[in-house]
């Protein structure tokens, strides 16, 4: 799995940094060895806490109509990941790889391409008529 500007890019730094970092790390695992495996899935979990924390504030702070559908599939797929890293830390490395190599990636695209897409198109029409409504505030005080 490759870092693809055009395939993966939602046009909105916040998320696209955050979603790079994630493919890193799951092209990393995806070819760890297994001692470097248990310490980048530990990373990856960090991450992707971090990655969801994120998305519910930006989903909140833009008052994003499907927060609870959204905040649902993250909740899922971290707790899958908690599990797989349980097995990880007892030296059970198979059932994570496997995840790692199909289920994880196969997710994140489908899941960038419909609710994260909608998440970043509706920030950047709200940043687009915040910019306008300004733009007609200065015209109006002129
Ligand atoms: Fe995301
Ligand atoms: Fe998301």
């Amino acid at each position: 799995m490759d870092w693809d500007e055009s395939q993966y890019g939602l046009g909105l730094e916040e998320m696209d940094g955050t979603h790079r970092e994630f493919v890193a790390l799951v092209c990393a695992l995806q070819t760890a060895d297994a001692d470097n495996f248990a310490l980048l899935f530990q990373q990856l979990l960090e991450h992707t806490k971090l990655h969801f924390v994120e998305e519910g504030r930006l989903m909140r702070l833009y008052k994003f109509p499907a927060l609870g559908e959204h905040e649902g599939e993250h909740h899922r797929v971290y707790g899958d990941l908690l599990q797989f890293n349980r097995n990880v830390k007892n030296g059970r490395l198979a059932l994570a790889r496997a995840y790692v190599k199909d289920g994880l990636s196969e997710w994140f695209k489908l899941h960038l391409g419909s609710m994260d897409a909608a998440l970043a198109a509706h920030i950047l029409r709200c940043q687009q008529s915040e910019f306008e409504i300004e733009g007609l505030i200065q015209i109006g005080g002129t």
